[in-house]
């Protein structure tokens, strides 16, 4: 038997201690359209519009990856990391393709198939219980992928994005969100981070210049990168606080939809957490 090593062992005890936590909450996080990520505006500073604000926002976010991601008609388009799939109904709506999504919690998945079912789009739209580390696809069987928000859980990116080359087609595109390090933390700003990192599973942060140059070393070819964390965390944390305040507050709380002790606010004035959304593509 072959046996593994301490960074396998240590990613894959990742991807399951990250599938139970969102098996855990997949009945709760239900609120936006099955969109579990942050909003993005135009303008910083409008989290004042109110919570009501926060689900349009983060349909804003999904369409700023659809723009990139430019996928022709008939497609076939991987979506890593799907949630309960309401990013991959948006996609599927707007654009005559076919999306397979993955996720390492088989309760969105459930749910992420069920919601394609009602919807109609069960002929276009599948999803299943994987791991971005073993994609169980063929080489070069999607000519597109999008990993909204799912790379902020895994520590070996090298290897993610390793595996999405491989199964994209030469000339296929992958358009992805992730958090990396803007400036250095102080060292309580880091305990800070450290705090929210154990409790929402987050990989460990690098810098820009180390995130692109892990990107290329997997052999896809970097297109665009842009620092959008002035257009996201901030508003989205304040209306997320907001939002899970007036969930508890209410007669039918039926359960936080994030852990005990997270309170989103806490990160809305960490400007060295960042937010990345980028774009490149296999050449061969
Ligand atoms: C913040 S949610 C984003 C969900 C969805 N992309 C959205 O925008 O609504 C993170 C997602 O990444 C998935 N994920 C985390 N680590 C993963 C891994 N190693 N392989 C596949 N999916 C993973 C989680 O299961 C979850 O569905």
């Amino acid at each position: 038997m072959q046996s593994s090593s301490p960074s396998e062992t240590y990613a894959s005890t990742m991807s399951e201690h990250v599938g139970r936590f969102y098996d855990h909450f997949a009945a709760v996080t239900d609120s936006f359209d099955a969109t579990i990520h942050f909003g993005y505006w135009d303008e910083p500073g409008q989290a004042a519009d109110g919570p009501g604000s926060l689900g349009e926002a983060m349909h804003r976010l999904t369409d700023e990856v659809i723009r990139r991601l430019r996928p022709a008609e008939g497609a076939a388009v991987l979506d890593v990391g799907c949630g309960l799939g309401g990013p991959a109904v948006r996609i599927a709506t707007k654009a005559p393709v076919n999306v397979t999504g993955i996720s390492v919690s088989a309760e969105q998945v459930r749910l992420a198939n069920e919601l394609a079912e009602s919807q109609n789009l069960a002929d276009r739209l599948s999803f299943h219980h994987a791991d971005v580390l073993r994609l169980p696809f063929e080489d070069a069987s999607f000519d597109a992928a999008f990993a909204l928000e799912s790379l902020i859980h895994v520590p070996d990116r090298a290897g993610a994005l390793a595996e999405i080359r491989r199964v994209l087609r030469p000339g296929g595109r992958l358009v992805a969100t992730d958090h990396f390090e803007r400036a250095a933390f102080s060292a309580e700003q880091q305990a800070l981070l450290d705090r929210y990192a154990g409790m929402l599973l987050l990989a460990p942060l690098v810098g820009i210049e180390e995130y692109l140059t892990v990107l290329r070393g997997s052999g896809l070819r970097f297109e665009e990168a842009s620092d959008i964390t002035e257009r996201t965390l901030r508003d989205s944390f304040l209306l997320i606080a907001e939002s899970e305040r007036s969930r508890r507050a209410a007669p039918d709380f039926a359960g936080p939809a994030s852990p005990e002790g997270y309170d989103p606010a806490d990160l809305a004035d960490l400007g060295q957490l960042g937010y990345l959304l980028f774009s490149a593509v296999r050449p061969d």
